[in-house]
Order: C-alpha cells, then structure tokens, then sequence
C-alpha cells in the first residue's frame, strides 16, 4: 500500500496542478538581500530573474563570470511577465566553485564584506549523473561534494549573518532553501545515505547513475531539516524542496538522444521551476510549519520518501551527517 502511495506522490511531483504561487505573488524585494547559488542558469536564472524585477539585491553565486554576465543581460533584456512595470534592483556575481572548498571560505568573506544582511539563501547548484568516479578537489564523490558539503560549508560562514537580520526582520521571512529533487527517493538503502561509504570507493560495483544524485538530493533534505532543528527558534525558516522536473543544463550528461525524448516527455520550462522556488522563498504556508518543510512543484507543501523520513525520525539521519560535516569541513573553517 506504500508503495502505491509513494507512487501516487512521484506522479504528483512529476505532473503537477498548475501553480498558484505566481512571480506577481512575490513581494517588493526592495533592502532584501537574496542569495542564489548557481543563478546563471536554469531554475537559478529564472529566479534571479524574478528577484531581480521585483527589486531585490540578487547576488548570484558561481564560478564563471562569463555565465554571470550573460545571465544579466537576458534577465535584463526579459522581464518576467507581468513585472515589466515593476522597480529594478541590483545583481551581484560571487565567485565560487563549490567543487573545491577551499574556495567557499574567500566567497563568503567576500560576500560577508559586502553586505550587512542575507535575507534568503538559495542553496540551489548542482550537478547530476557525470560520469561514475567524477571527483571535487578534495576528492569527494562530484555530486555529493558540490550538491551537499559545499553547500553545508557555505552555511557555516553565512549562517551568524542570517541570525542577525532574522532579529529585526519580519517573523517568516528570513529562508535558508536547500534545492533538493524528486531523486531523493532514489537514495541507497535503507534510508538515504550510505554512511559507510558515502563516495562509494570500498565497493567493487559501480554505483548505478541515479543512485549517487539521490543520496546528495538526500542530503540537502537532511541538511534542511536538521538546520531547522538547530535554528527555527532563532527565526529562520529552513526548507528543501523538489523543483520540478526541468529542461536546463543539468541533464548535460544525458546523450543527446535520451536527453531530446526525456525532455519532449518529461520536462517542463525552467520557469516552472522558479515557481516552486519562489513559493519556498516568500509564500506564508511553509514557514507556518514553523520547522522543516518539503515542497513540490509548482509551490505545494509535500511528504518525503518515507524511508527517509524513517531515517530521520528513528535513526537521526540528519544529525549523524551534520556532525560528520562539521567534523569534515572544520579545516577549512
Ligand atoms: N532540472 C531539473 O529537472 C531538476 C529536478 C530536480 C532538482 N533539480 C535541482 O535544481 C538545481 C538547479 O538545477 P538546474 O536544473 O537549474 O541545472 P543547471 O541549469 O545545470 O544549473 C545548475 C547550476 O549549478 C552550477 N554549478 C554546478 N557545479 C558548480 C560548481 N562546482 N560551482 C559553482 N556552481 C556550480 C552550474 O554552473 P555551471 O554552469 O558553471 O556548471 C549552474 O549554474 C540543482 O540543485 C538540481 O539538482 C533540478
């Protein structure tokens, strides 16, 4: 009977109602300070789009400023619709690449230097299925490093200063947003992270594509709830949330063929994505969760995989990897 409800809910998230939550529903953005990482394309483009028309100070996070600069001109030149006659704020680029640490510690110094509040942060970078044994810098599995210990790390520096602004800002409104996917259902047994060998070296069998996206998109699941646990009492809300499923570049390492029929049958615009981001970030129903909270496209409140909701519940999942995290990335504190 599980099963067929974890079906029914994948189905929902594959083909969702049409949204609700709209770029016209975004309040005036004007002082706020927003953070995306990866903002220079797909769903992080179209979000900065938004936050961009509707007046905010948008620093978009990444590692190339060719990116950067291309994604301005077009959210410049494309105003979403209906925000056309709306006020303009600024954007920012923060040079980061979150496949080597030791570059996280100068972004956020940087970033840190330059503004004195951070509203939102939208953990939302990431990489999908590159080839089996693709490594970061300090060697972790890509996707793991780049999509949860990076992300994990840059939270460290920003955390004090989301603390600070949720003192004075209005109650629900300062968001720290882990991106995570409709994959975390598809995490290693039995509840998402294979702790024992989380970059899958000791075993002799590759790992099957999907496997080792699904336990990072665990991770920023776990990572959301277990920062909630740590700061909702402080005022911030900490969500993660499936987007959608996409056209953007993160199917890059699907074959052209696949990728073309996948994307005809399965994919939606990028914008679609945004919604569900920009509900995470401004809509009133989930902060009045008041903790954690998992939302679906196009901007709904949804249920986990109930083997990680299992893990977190039973088995402390998400303080098991907090811990080992900080442990992890101490060194480069
Ligand atoms: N598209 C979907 O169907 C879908 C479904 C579920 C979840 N998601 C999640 O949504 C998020 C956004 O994905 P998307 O679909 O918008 O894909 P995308 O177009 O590929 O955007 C991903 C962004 O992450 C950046 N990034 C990747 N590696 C990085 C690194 N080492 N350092 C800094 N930035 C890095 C990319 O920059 P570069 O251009 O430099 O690589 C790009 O700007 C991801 O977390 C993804 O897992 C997407």
């Amino acid at each position: 009977m599980e099963r067929i409800r974890e079906l029914f809910r994948l189905l929902s998230e594959s083909f969702p109602p049409s949204p609700k939550f709209t770029e016209t529903d975004v309040p005036d953005l004007s002082q706020k300070v927003l953070l995306v990482t990866g903002g220079s394309s797909g769903i992080g483009l179209e979000l900065s789009r938004v936050l961009y028309h509707r007046g905010g100070r948008v620093i978009i996070a990444g590692r190339s400023e060719k990116s950067y600069n291309e994604a301005v001109s077009d959210i410049k030149a494309n105003p979403p619709k209906g925000l056309n006659k709306f006020s303009k704020g600024s954007m920012e680029f923060l040079k980061i690449d979150l496949s080597d640490l030791t570059t996280i510690k100068p972004a956020a110094q940087d970033l840190l230097a330059r503004v004195d509040r951070l509203d939102i942060a939208w953990y939302n970078a990431g990489v999908m299925i590159p080839p089996v044994g693709s490594k970061t810098k300090q060697g972790y599995e890509l996707q793991w490093g780049t999509n949860v210990v990076a992300h994990f790390l840059l939270n460290r520096f920003l955390s004090p200063l989301q603390i600070k602004t949720a003192e004075s800002a209005p109650t629900g409104t300062v968001r720290t947003i882990w991106v995570s996917s409709s994959a975390h259902h598809m995490g290693p047994k039995p509840y998402g992270i294979n702790f024992d060998d989380i970059n899958y070296e000791k075993t002799a069998q590759k790992p099957k594509p999907f496997l080792t996206y699904g336990q990072s998109k665990v991770g920023d699941v776990l990572l959301a709830y277990e920062y909630a646990n740590i700061v909702s009492d402080k005022g911030i809300v900490s969500l993660s949330l499936n987007p959608g499923n996409l056209r953007s570049n993160l199917q890059r390492y699907i074959g052209n063929f696949v990728r073309a029929i996948i994307s005809r049958l399965l994919l939606y615009p990028p914008r679609f994505g945004g919604l569900t981001e920009l509900y995470a970030g401004f809509s009133p129903e989930p902060a009045a969760t008041k903790g954690f909270a998992y939302v679906v496209p196009w901007g709904r409140i949804g249920i986990l995989n109930k083997n990680v909701q299992t893990g977190l519940e039973k088995h402390d999942t998400a303080k098991k990897l907090w811990a080992l995290l900080e442990k992890e990335t101490d060194k480069y504190m």
